[in-house]
């Protein structure tokens, strides 16, 4: 009988169970095979005593339709970085790969489904190029992976935000208040732009274009003017990165300052230090963009993955990403995929179609 084990690291996201649903049924036609899940990432191979878990198809029933994932995640114990005690007491950290790899075959385990962001899937590379048989699945909810049209989780995060939009616009209106929303994106300003296409905003902020302040006021005080006294803006919470810059939310300060949902209230402060008369409110959606049941179409695109992933593992396809591009699901080696962003065009047709609906980027 042959293994794989299936890890789920970095941040939750809708459609994970589905991804994990989907290797579990495609190996139950396989009479050879048997899908084991490790709890937490990889942590759960790589903890005394283990923590892993055989899936069949009992297990997996019916978690396609439920957020999170059932076999845990974190952000903690990157075994590229693996934080080791050392006899004087002092943390350092070591490259814990090849020790990792050793452990994977010691347990019987043939391949390795990592389910992940970019810095899960540096993880599945060092583990291909130490000489472990590993398939990628992309998950991000900020849909900024450049080998793939679309990840599984952002069409959710953009229909709840778009649901929380549709309902401060009431407000806004009864109100004639200026509303900002913040929602996710780190380094890029997809889920903004689509929120705001969605939702008909007045103004979007993405990290891709850095906005003048003046135009924005004028555009506010415009719609006053108009008698049209209300104004629904998105801002993405990585909005005051530097143009196509993925540094400036970086790092545990950057990381900190998006946890509290800076941006949104800075650029309140911005508006009324400018004159903005109106009543301003700020709502940061956070973790909410994250959590409960993905979407019908993210459902697919996770279903579909974990089928793919499994079945380049029948092939013996290893170090390879599964995608979708151009509508069809393929894949392409993880180290291209992980070396490249995908940042929203300013000069794209998406941002184009949204000026022509009256949208302000502030530029
Ligand atoms: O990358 C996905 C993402 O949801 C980002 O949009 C966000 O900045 C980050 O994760 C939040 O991470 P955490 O859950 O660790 O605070």
């Amino acid at each position: 009988m042959k293994k794989v084990l299936v890890a789920t690291g970095g941040g939750d996201c809708p459609g994970l169970n589905a991804v994990i649903r989907g290797i579990v049924k495609r190996a139950a036609h396989e009479k050879d095979w048997e899908v084991w899940g490790s709890f937490e990432a990889l942590n759960g191979l790589m903890d005394e005593p283990t923590r892993l878990i055989k899936l069949d198809e009992q297990t997996v029933a019916g978690i396609h339709v439920r957020g999170g994932t059932i076999l845990g995640t974190t952000n903690k114990g990157n075994p590229m970085n693996y934080p080791e005690k050392q006899a004087d007491g002092t943390i350092k950290t070591v490259n814990r790969i090849p020790w990792l790899v050793d452990r994977l075959k010691s347990h019987g385990f043939d391949a390795v489904i990592n389910i992940g962001g970019d810095g899960s899937q540096a993880i599945s590379q060092a583990m291909f190029e130490a000489g472990m048989p590993v398939v990628g699945v992309p998950k991000t909810i900020d849909n900024d992976l450049n080998s793939t049209d679309f990840t599984f989780g952002f069409q959710t995060a953009v229909q709840i935000a778009t649901d929380s939009f549709d309902r401060l616009v009431t407000t806004a209106a009864s109100h004639q208040r200026v509303m900002i929303m913040e929602v996710m994106g780190r380094n890029a300003g997809w889920i903004a732009l689509y929120t705001a296409i969605a939702g008909g905003a007045e103004i979007c902020l993405i990290p891709e274009i850095p906005y003048d302040l003046n135009i924005l006021i004028d555009r506010i005080k415009g719609r006053y003017n108009q008698g049209r006294g209300f104004v629904n803006i998105v801002i993405a919470e990585g909005a005051f990165a530097k143009e196509g810059s993925i540094t400036s939310t970086q790092g545990e300060l950057g990381r900190h300052a998006v946890r509290l949902g800076g941006v949104c209230f800075t650029l309140s402060q911005q508006l009324k230090d400018a004159g903005v008369e109106a009543d301003i409110r700020e709502t940061v959606l956070g973790h909410t963009q994250r959590g409960g049941t993905p979407i019908a179409f993210d459902r697919v695109i996770a279903s579909v993955f974990g089928v793919k992933a499994m079945e380049l593992i029948l092939d013996g396809k290893f170090g390879e990403l599964v995608v979708l591009k151009n509508n069809d699901y393929t894949s392409v080696p993880i180290a291209e995929a992980i070396s490249a962003y995908n940042f929203v065009d300013p000069k794209g047709t998406l941002v184009q179609a949204a000026k022509g609906l009256g949208i302000s980027f502030g530029d």
